[in-house]
């Protein structure tokens, strides 16, 4: 067992090819985040009030698990192209690098947003008091609504495409994708979901129908899975896969995302606050729906892990090398943090 720098606590360390997983996740992790010091705006170019925010939002702590997932997508489909080489892993890093870090702006923006009092109410993230109890709520709003925008500033500016159509047609599609992923059909309409089921809607609506085990997964494939099923298509597209491939993935990173929730859910009633950075317990605090609330823990246990079986088979039926995909899958369900 091996325990990185920010807490997150490794059962798996499954070699493929000559680097260890535990190696691969702490050098994906030291460049995803010198990348997004670079893409993150400073003054001139923004008020250095709101450049501090959103630095201090991104900031450290958090387990780059969806930038981490999109760069192992470009590695998976470089690698199984033919013939595959060291410098075309490291081509397909560099075309996705962009879109891995535009996930995490993503990822931190709801974070943000999600911890609000008029959404969560939390006051701890990331092993640091939340952006709004820092800045204030109007300042986390628009932190939050500037890392939305930048990522997809980003998106729209790297790789640089010039004189290479092939490339601006993948960020077209990447493009096209995280917003379905984040909006209304996604991430969005699903933390509406979640905030409707836990009372917090205020205008008149007609009545809720009852959150049974089909609307509770289908809220936690919106709010959760679509983020990160476009982080790892992301990766996919950007590395040139074929419709196959991208389909695969998607499919695959569906029910890690899946399980990614149902983990979290399970984290809250059994994690600790210090090693989670976040409080503990909030969820029964605050009368949320989740898979342990619903089905117990051994029962919520066995449906991520089944969850993970199908990640699986979805590769295996694309005869996909899996490359550190199934890595990230198992990391999902064996964390602590
Ligand atoms: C927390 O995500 C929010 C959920 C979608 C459950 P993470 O557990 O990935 O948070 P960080 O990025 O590591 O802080
Ligand atoms: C958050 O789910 C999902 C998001 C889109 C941010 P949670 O509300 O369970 O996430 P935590 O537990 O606060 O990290
Ligand atoms: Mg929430
Ligand atoms: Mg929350
Ligand atoms: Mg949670």
């Amino acid at each position: 067992m091996t325990v990185h720098d920010n807490g997150t606590i490794m059962t798996t360390d499954t070699h493929t090819g000559s680097e260890s997983f535990t190696d691969y996740v702490s050098a994906r992790r030291v460049e995803i985040e010198a990348a997004l010091d670079r893409v993150l705006p400073r003054p001139p170019v923004c008020p250095a009030l709101v450049a501090e925010a959103m630095r201090y939002a991104v900031g450290s702590g958090g387990k780059r698990l969806r930038p981490i997932l999109t760069l192992a997508a470009a590695d998976v489909v470089a690698s199984a192209a033919r013939p595959a080489s060291a410098a075309a892993v490291q081509e397909a890093w560099l075309q996705a690098m962009p879109a891995a870090c535009a996930v995490e702006l993503i990822h931190t923006y709801s974070l943000v947003h999600d911890d609000l009092p008029a959404m969560d109410n939390d006051n701890m993230r990331r092993g640091r008091p939340t952006l709004h109890v820092i800045y204030g709520d109007g300042l986390a709003i628009l932190a939050g609504d500037g890392l939305l925008a930048e990522a997809f500033a980003l998106l729209a500016h790297e790789p640089c495409d010039a004189g290479r159509p092939q490339l601006t047609e993948r960020k077209l599609r990447v493009m096209g994708r995280v917003g379905q992923a984040v909006g209304a059909g996604g991430m969005l309409g699903g933390q509406a979901m979640d905030l409707e089921y836990t009372g917090r809607i205020t205008a008149p609506h007609h009545p809720l129908p009852p959150l049974d085990a089909d609307t509770l997964r289908d809220m936690h494939a919106r709010k959760t899975g679509a983020l990160i099923r476009a982080a790892a298509t992301s990766g996919a597209i950007m590395a040139g896969a074929t419709p196959a491939q991208v389909n695969a993935i998607d499919a695959f990173a569906g029910e890690i995302g899946l399980a990614f929730q149902i983990v979290d859910d399970i984290l809250d009633v059994q994690g600790s606050s210090v090693d989670l950075g976040k409080t503990a317990g909030k969820d029964r605090a605050t009368g949320k729906v989740t898979y342990p609330a619903m089905h117990g823990l051994d029962r919520s246990r066995e449906m991520a892990a089944d969850s993970i079986a199908r990640a699986e088979h979805a590769l295996v039926s694309a005869v996909l090398p899996s490359g550190h995909l199934m890595n990230i899958a198992r990391w999902v369900v064996e964390r602590r943090c």
